[in-house]
């Protein structure tokens, strides 16, 4: 008897305990939801935190992260792949700011999620760049800008009172601190990384050289490709006769997480790269010994790159409105202002611009008005569906000349491939 009033406690129990293993408050039937995009582990930390958020608060829905590859390359693969299969558990996708154009034909118009006092709020020309087919194909996640960032100590040290405000500056204190740094025994010290893998940060990397020397942009307003001039040819010159001689050899093989991983282990002066890089190198013993400031300049000026990431909503889903639900919770005022203190990437709504907490953790937000000023975008509107493979044909062109290629015949080959992908 005894035996079976334990048996019975123990089945009551189960059955009291079962609702809540079949997704606790969920009640059991809550929606799952797929996003995909976010890869390496600090965007991952930023975004499952993120999504525990939202599952609290909505308990009818269970969102988690469908890790993508870090390649830039194969994540842009995987969703064409799984987005060309109409895969209807696909639901979100963290998608960049020059392929709006190339996926729209998959995406969920998010107008009628989005009520326009929100949608506002957000930068008109990102919401601008992320209309295409008269959709909202993107609800603004955050925006990026490239910095310079560098070795305040290093620059003290050496006698510099500023830092590089154009390229002929970089290039003299980059070798003269290398040169110090060696001669005090750290062989493995460099002057200058960025990013010269064949790929879009190279695309980056390159416009930003192109257009500082005045050579215009990879498409000029009517479309056609202006990238083989003179001007572009001595900007990736000289941006070839860097390497191995401020730059490491491996640079042309590297993204921002190796330029990153350099700099966060103190081997090197400056780096060329994108905002995440400050809260990063804050939590190293670096903290306190690095500053950041504005691409240098040449006779065009300083040129910055914009960058960026929107939330987009598979139109195949097979919960369209649940997903909106977290595309909006995500780009929402309250959690770009945590994913702006946490990982210092640029909030898309201006008026979190004047946050005296996001201002503190990432300082560089005040002169945000000024990097806008200056920023050069990507041809992505202009060549709609084809920018990806404008893209790589220029990245291309540039990495034959960083590799060692012949300058001249690389950009017009370069035009020529351009010119046909354009007419297909
Ligand atoms: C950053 C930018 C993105 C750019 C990419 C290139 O993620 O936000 O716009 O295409 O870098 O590597």
């Amino acid at each position: 008897m005894q035996k079976h009033r334990w048996l019975i406690v123990w089945a009551v129990a189960l059955l009291l305990l079962l609702p809540a293993c079949d997704g606790g408050d969920t009640g059991g039937d809550a929606v799952s939801l797929s996003f995909y995009g976010p890869s390496t582990g600090r965007e991952l930390d930023l975004t499952n935190a993120a999504l525990r958020r939202f599952n609290q608060a909505n308990p009818d829905i269970q969102a988690h992260v469908s890790p993508t590859p870090r390649l830039y390359q194969e994540r842009l693969d995987l969703y064409n792949e799984v987005l060309q299969g109409g895969d209807p558990g696909v639901d979100l996708l963290q998608i960049d700011v020059v392929w709006t154009k190339a996926l729209a034909v998959h995406a969920l118009d998010l107008k009628p999620y989005v009520s326009s006092d929100q949608l506002g709020r957000y930068f008109a020309t990102i919401v601008e760049n992320n209309t295409a087919d008269g959709k909202l194909v993107g609800i603004p996640w955050f925006t990026d800008a490239p910095l310079l960032y560098y070795r305040s100590d290093l620059l003290a040290e050496y006698g510099y009172d500023h830092p590089p405000g154009d390229w002929d500056e970089l290039e003299e204190m980059a070798s003269a601190i290398q040169k110090g740094e060696r001669e005090k025994g750290n062989l493995g010290f460099w002057g200058y990384a960025w990013q010269g893998r064949p790929y879009e940060g190279l695309t980056c990397n390159a416009l930003e050289w192109q257009v500082s020397q005045g050579g215009g942009n990879i498409l000029d307003e009517q479309g056609n490709p202006s990238f083989n001039n003179a001007e572009a040819a001595a900007a990736f010159q000289r941006a070839a006769g860097w390497i191995g001689t401020i730059s490491p050899p491996q640079v042309t093989d590297w993204d921002e997480e190796d330029a990153m991983a350099l700099w966060r282990r103190g081997d090197v002066a400056f780096m060329r790269n994108w905002s995440f890089g400050y809260s990063e190198t804050k939590k190293t013993n670096l903290g306190d010994d690095f500053e950041v400031t504005s691409l240098p300049a040449g006779p065009g000026g300083t040129a910055p790159v914009l960058g960026g990431w929107q939330l987009m909503v598979s139109k195949y889903s097979r919960h369209p409105e649940a997903a909106a639900r977290l595309a909006r919770f995500l780009a929402s005022e309250a959690e770009q202002k945590i994913r702006a203190v946490e990982g210092s990437q640029n909030p898309t709504i201006n008026s979190l611009y004047g946050d005296t907490e996001i201002l503190k953790a990432m300082p560089f937000a005040a002169n945000f008005d000024s990097t806008m000023n200056d920023v050069v975008r990507r041809p992505s509107t202009i060549a709609g569906t084809k920018y990806p493979q404008v893209s790589e044909a220029y990245w291309t062109a540039v990495h034959t000349i960083l590799t060692g290629g012949d300058a001249q015949q690389a950009l017009a080959e370069g035009e020529a491939r351009v010119k046909e992908i354009l007419s297909e």
